[in-house]
């Protein structure tokens, strides 16, 4: 069942590979085949109000019917399918885990999403450590632990011991002390915390820390080191994984993208090639938290697009220049401050004054094809879980050619923590 479902979210991926390995402002001044007309012509006339509750609440009704709608349906519809391919084994149900209440001082640096995602995970390794049957919980060893929240949780509220492995020394520093001045007084038991410093991945695994007493976690590791840990994992035969991926652009070298048989064993129309483009699509956040985030990006988009065009039409820059970030506070301000901040930063010389900048961006027109590259983004924006259902699902294979028992599923709310998915893997005594 996961090999038709990593099957199907292949074929969507390479039926639409031109929108995924491109981003839509690069063909400018044409926008490819691969955004149809009818496509096009349906979202135009719609407010932003509309597109929200299609894009960001995936409500469809407004343009049930059309071929989009299909389209969007089906893709939406794979991540749907995930929970019938893994259901979630009844010792993963919320009422099971145990779930104490952390103090403040166990909290120190800890933002709202960190929190949210610490108090989904956290309770999660302590049951797959612990299980039943198990005479002795398994030693956590925490890949790319960084500051250390997870292990400091876990190591005070789970009766779980936990080795923090992270390239990081500073974060690692900084960890401890906050332990140290933190919960030094702390009442009641704490299990053993070790950090252990180094680069994952390079020159073999670090096989002196991996046993079959291992619980092998990675909390979004980033690029390359998600797969890396559930490859050492394997390759050691530890008894328990918990691995959720993040910045999936990260990856360097080739053949990372595909671990499992399946994923290899995939026909040309199934197999996605993939680079730099499809990947930071598959990182995306794919739910915006509200409606004003969601008008917050639109505004980023169209002051990039409207630099474009500018580019473009006024500085005869016919080749795509990426004209990176700025801080969120620039895109509230005029345009041709932004613009102005942005040529210099790009060291490109021109002798545009503000209303010439002012004047380009307020034809009509240039608000026309600004919308029209924005609508595209859009929709191109559906295919990154599809992108990053496909990634993990490979991985959640090889898992399951390994002999591992696997289940995929959600474990943030996707509105505070897109990256979400994520797999849980074990071999041995659960007998669910
Ligand atoms: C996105 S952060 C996640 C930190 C932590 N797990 C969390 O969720 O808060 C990724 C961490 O992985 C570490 N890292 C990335 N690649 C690494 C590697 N190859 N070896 C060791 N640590 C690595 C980084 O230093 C960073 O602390």
């Amino acid at each position: 069942m996961s090999f038709d479902l990593l099957r199907r979210a292949g074929s969507v991926l390479n039926t639409h590979y031109q929108i995924i390995s491109s981003e839509v402002v690069f063909g400018y001044p044409n926008i490819g085949e691969e955004y149809p007309d009818q496509w096009r012509r349906l979202l135009l006339p719609l407010s932003n109000q509309s597109l929200w509750q299609i894009f960001g609440e995936s409500n469809l009704l407004s343009i049930e019917g059309s071929l989009l709608c299909s389209h969007l349906k089906l893709w939406g519809g794979l991540e749907d399918q995930l929970s019938s391919v893994y259901p979630q084994p009844d010792w993963l149900a919320s009422d099971n885990l145990h779930r104490p209440k952390y103090s403040l001082d166990a909290l120190v640096g800890v933002g709202d999403k960190k929190l949210h995602e610490l108090t989904k995970v956290a309770p999660l390794v302590e049951a797959l450590a612990h299980h039943q049957g198990r005479s002795k919980p398994l030693k956590v060893l925490d890949i790319g632990g960084g500051v250390g929240h997870l292990a400091r949780l876990l190591t005070f509220y789970h009766g779980v011991t936990v080795t923090s492995f992270d390239r990081d020394q500073r974060l690692q520093q900084k960890g401890a002390s906050q332990i140290k001045r933190h919960l030094a007084n702390q009442e009641g038991s704490c299990c053993p915390l070790e950090w252990e410093h180094g680069q994952w991945g390079d020159g073999g695994d670090q096989k002196q820390l991996l046993s079959n007493k291992t619980l092998l976690v990675g909390l979004h590791a980033c690029g390359n080191l998600s797969a890396q840990l559930i490859e050492a994992g394997v390759r050691n035969a530890v008894p328990a994984i918990i691995s959720l991926g993040c910045c999936y652009a990260r990856f360097t070298g080739t053949g990372r993208h595909y671990l499992s048989q399946a994923g290899q064993s995939l026909s040309s129309t199934q197999r996605i090639e993939w680079n730099q483009f499809s990947l930071t699509l598959s990182s995306r956040a794919h739910r915006p938290p509200s409606f004003a985030a969601f008008e917050r990006d639109l505004l980023v988009k169209s002051y990039r697009y409207k630099l474009h065009l500018l580019l473009f039409h006024l500085l005869d820059t016919k080749k795509f220049v990426a004209v990176g970030e700025v801080r969120p506070h620039h895109y509230q301000g005029e345009f041709f401050n932004y613009t102005l901040g942005r040529l210099a930063h790009l060291k490109i010389k021109h002798q545009l004054g503000k209303d010439q900048i002012d004047d380009f961006v307020q034809q009509q027109w240039v608000e026309d094809r600004v919308r029209e590259l924005i609508i595209c983004d859009l929709i191109r924006w559906q295919l990154g879980r599809v992108a990053e259902i496909f990634l993990l699902l490979d991985r959640a294979l090889f898992l399951e050619e390994q002999g591992y028992r696997v289940t995929v599923l959600p474990l943030f709310d996707p509105r505070i923590s897109p990256r979400n998915l994520g797999i849980v893997a074990y071999r041995g005594d659960r007998s669910d």
